[in-house]
């Protein structure tokens, strides 16, 4: 349960306080404040502290981060709600224009290790997935109801699964499926192409969640929010943890950074577009070999900066 689990760790610390270059009159948004380990690092290092907001969708992160944040002695304001709407959240609580914006995206480790949220194959419990416990869609739906076709696609292009078909048969051949543990178990027994490293069911469980929270899609609408909230000279820090995702987080800034974004071939430029930021990590960033042994769950991290011109 969630009061025996060990606090999320936050990753990539010393890079992303490099990103965000964060001083003491600087006004900052971390848009997945999560446990508040990010929050915690950013006014610690900063004396006297910036003004921070906090953003969650998950109403139990949000009261964990007011916590723990409130026990340290911390003025962080953490609000409930979407990064998809940074702008409205931002301009309503007063933090406009901000300098410097951070997403720290995926799951936390508390919503992996509880299983009543239902996010995990290492832990049993009815099927949900939702960071937003309001929302009427959860992954019991999503595997007990979408037709198989649907739930195919969703696992071929959210899971990347080559055995995508397959899967989706196993597991309406399954149905009712109630339960984290039994949705693996049918993965397992249906995949033919032997895993390395990973459990069979990690892209199945990867896809259910990223179609539950319609995490692309708010990916990308969050990203777009950051070109108005970020002033002059403010970072974009992003830590993204599977390629789809870092996919959206590497076109994105190299559509912002480009003068031209004209199909390639076009015979001249129709385009109008003048570029929103300046690249500062040219090459995605990735954890020391020292964080990952210390701590296992960053070793998918990858993390892009990029600055508001
Ligand atoms: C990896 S955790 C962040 C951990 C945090 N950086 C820390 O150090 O404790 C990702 C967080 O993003 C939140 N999240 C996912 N989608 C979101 C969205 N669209 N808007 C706001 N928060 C979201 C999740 O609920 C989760 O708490």
């Amino acid at each position: 349960m969630a009061g025996t689990v060990a606090l999320h760790q936050p990753v990539m610390i010393r890079e992303v306080l490099e990103g965000l270059r964060a001083r003491p009159d600087g006004v900052y948004v971390d848009c997945t404040i999560g446990d508040g380990g990010h929050a915690l690092e950013i006014v610690d290092a900063v004396r006297p502290p910036p003004r921070l907001l906090g953003i969650d969708l998950d109403s139990e992160a949000v009261a964990r981060a007011r916590r723990r944040l409130g026990r340290a002695g911390v003025q962080v304001e953490v609000v409930r709600g979407s990064y998809a709407a940074l702008g409205r959240i931002a301009r309503e609580r007063g933090f406009w224009p901000v300098d410097g914006v951070l997403f720290d995206l995926g799951v936390s480790t508390l919503q992996i290790e509880s299983g009543n949220r239902g996010f995990s194959f290492l832990r049993d419990g009815r099927l949900d997935m939702r960071f937003d416990v309001s929302q009427k869609l959860d992954a019991h739906a999503l595997v007990n109801r979408s037709p198989e076709r649907e739930l195919a696609g969703i696992i071929q292009t959210h899971g990347e699964e080559p055995e995508a078909r397959r899967l989706a048969r196993s597991i309406v051949r399954a149905r009712p499926i109630e339960t984290t543990e039994h949705l693996a178990g049918v993965v397992a027994g249906a995949v033919r192409r032997p895993r390395s490293k990973t459990h069979p069911a990690t892209r199945v469980f990867q896809a259910l969640r990223i179609a539950v929270n319609q995490e692309l899609d708010r990916l990308r609408a969050g990203l777009n929010e950051t070109i108005d909230v970020l002033a002059s000279g403010g970072r974009l820090v992003v830590i993204s943890y599977h390629s789809l995702e870092d996919r959206i987080v590497k076109d994105f800034m190299r559509r912002e950074v480009s003068s031209c974004i004209c199909p390639p071939g076009a015979p001249a430029c129709v385009c109008g577009h003048s570029p929103t930021l300046t690249p500062i990590t040219r090459k995605v960033v990735r954890p020391s070999p020292v964080e990952t042994q210390a701590n296992p769950r960053s070793r998918s991290a990858r993390l892009r900066v990029a600055e508001r011109i």
